[in-house]
C-alpha cells in the first residue's frame, strides 16, 4: 500500500505512536454542511447522489475541505445493497428509507439473489476509485456497510419504523425463515466489503445500528453471528486481509467482550459507556472509536470543548482511540461547533501522546 501523508487513523488503529488522536465524524458529509445540501439538490434525489460517482465523491471531499479530519469515509448508504436486490428504495423527505417491496413470505426471501457487487454496484466502486484519485494519498478512506441484521430490520419493515416490530415477531415466529435471509445478507455484504477493499479502501466499518434492541442471546444468533461471518471472510482472504475492520453496534456496550472476539480491529461504541470503562474491559484486543453524543455540538464552544476534553481524559494515555461521536451528526448542528470539535480533539490530545 503506497503511505499516506496523514497515517494517524492506521497507526491508531494499530496501536503505534501518534502525535495526536485521530478524528472523523460518523455522517461529517451530509445535511448540515450547506455546501452538503446544494449538491443535494443538483442531483435531485439522496439516492441519484449515492449513483453519481462524480457527485458522491464530490460530497464526500467536503468535509475534508473544511476541516483537519483525519479520514475520508465514503459517502453512499447501508441501503445499497437491498436496493441492488430489487427492493424497489426510495429516502422521501422527512420520512426517510421506504422499500416498494418488502420482504415477508418464505417466497420473497428464497427469490433474493445475491448481488454481484462489480456489476450490480459498480457506482460505489467508481466512487472510491474517484476518491482515491482525488485524496491523493493525504487521507485514508473508510468504505462501509451495514450489519445483515440492521439492513434486515429495513427489508421486512420496509421503512424506518422505530423498534421494527415485524422482524422482532419474525425472530419468534420463524427464526429458520430469518436465517435464510440473514445468510444471503452475510454473503451480500461480505462480496461488497472485499469489492471496496480492492477498489481501494484503507479500512472499512460495519454499522450494526440496530442489534442493541436485542436480547443477549438473539444478539448473538441474528446479528453477532453473521458479522463474525463477514469478518472471517475478510481476515481469510490474502488479496484483504490487511485491511482494518471497525464495528459498531450502537447500544451494545453490554457486549463488547464478545464483539471484540470476531476478529475486527476496532470497536465504536456510542455514549452509554465511558472510554475508560471500555478500554478497562477490552483495550488491549481492540482499538476503540467514539463516544461523544452527538446532542454537545448544540452547546457553546466553551462546553464542547469540555466535552472532548472529558472524552480523551476518559480514554486516558496512549494510542488506540480514534475520536468520534458515538452516532451520526445531527442535521441542524452549526459546522463553526463541527470545527471546533475537530481542532478541540487535535489541540487537547498531544498531552496523551508524549512519552
Ligand atoms: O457517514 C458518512 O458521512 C457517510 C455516509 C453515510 C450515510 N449513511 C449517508 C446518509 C453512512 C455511513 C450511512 C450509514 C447508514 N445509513 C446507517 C448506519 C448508521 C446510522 O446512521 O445508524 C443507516 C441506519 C442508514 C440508513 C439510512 N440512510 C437512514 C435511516 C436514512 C434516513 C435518516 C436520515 O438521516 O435522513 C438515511 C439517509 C442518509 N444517509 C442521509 C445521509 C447523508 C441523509 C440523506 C439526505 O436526505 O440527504
Amino acid at each position: 500500500m503506497t503511505s499516506l501523508h496523514n497515517d494517524r487513523l492506521l497507526r491508531a488503529i494499530a496501536r503505534e505512536p501518534v502525535d495526536m488522536t485521530p478524528v472523523w465524524l460518523m455522517r461529517q458529509a451530509g445535511r448540515y454542511l450547506p455546501e452538503y445540501r446544494e449538491v443535494r439538490k443538483q442531483a435531485g434525489s439522496f439516492l441519484n447522489l449515492c449513483k453519481t460517482p462524480e457527485l458522491a465523491c464530490e460530497v464526500t471531499l467536503q468535509p475534508i475541505k473544511r476541516y483537519p479530519l483525519d479520514a475520508a469515509i465514503l459517502f453512499s448508504d447501508i441501503l445499497t445493497i437491498p436496493d441492488a436486490m430489487g427492493l424497489g428504495l426510495q429516502f422521501e423527505e422527512g420520512i426517510g428509507p421506504t422499500f416498494a417491496h418488502p420482504i415477508r413470505k418464505k417466497k420473497d426471501i428464497n427469490q433474493l439473489t445475491i448481488p454481484n457487487p462489480t456489476q450490480d454496484l459498480a457506482y460505489v466502486l467508481d466512487a472510491i476509485k474517484l476518491v482515491k484519485k482525488m485524496l491523493a494519498n493525504q487521507l485514508p478512506l473508510i468504505g462501509f456497510c451495514g450489519s445483515p441484521w440492521t439492513i434486515a430490520a429495513y427489508m421486512v419493515e420496509g421503512r424506518a419504523n422505530p423498534g421494527f416490530p415485524l422482524i422482532r415477531k419474525m425472530t419468534k415466529t420463524d427464526p429458520a425463515l430469518l436465517h435464510v435471509l440473514l445468510e444471503k445478507l452475510a454473503q451480500a455484504i461480505s462480496l461488497h466489503l472485499q469489492a471496496q477493499i480492492q477498489a481501494g479502501v484503507h479500512v472499512v466499518m460495519i454499522f450494526d445500528t440496530w442489534g442493541g434492541m436485542l436480547d443477549n442471546q438473539d444478539y448473538q444468533q441474528f446479528s453477532l453471528h453473521y458479522v463474525q461471518q463477514i469478518v472471517a471472510d475478510i481476515k481469510n482472504n490474502e488479496a484483504v486481509h490487511k485491511t482494518p475492520v471497525i464495528l459498531f453496534t450502537r447500544a451494545g456496550n453490554q457486549w463488547l467482550e464478545l464483539m471484540a472476539q470476531v476478529g475486527c480491529d476496532v470497536l465504536g461504541v456510542d455514549w452509554g459507556i465511558s472510554l475508560a470503562e471500555a478500554r478497562r474491559r477490552v483495550g488491549s484486543t481492540v482499538a476503540l472509536q467514539g463516544n461523544i453524543d452527538p446532542a454537545f455540538l448544540y452547546q457553546s464552544p466553551e462546553e464542547i470543548k469540555q466535552a472532548v476534553a472529558g472524552t480523551l481524559a476518559a480514554y486516558g494515555h496512549g494510542s488506540g482511540h480514534i475520536f468520534n461521536l458515538g452516532h451520526g451528526i445531527p442535521q441542524d448542528v452549526s459546522p463553526e461547533h463541527v470545527g471546533i470539535l475537530i481542532n478541540a480533539v487535535h489541540e487537547l490530545s498531544r498531552p496523551y501522546h508524549t512519552n
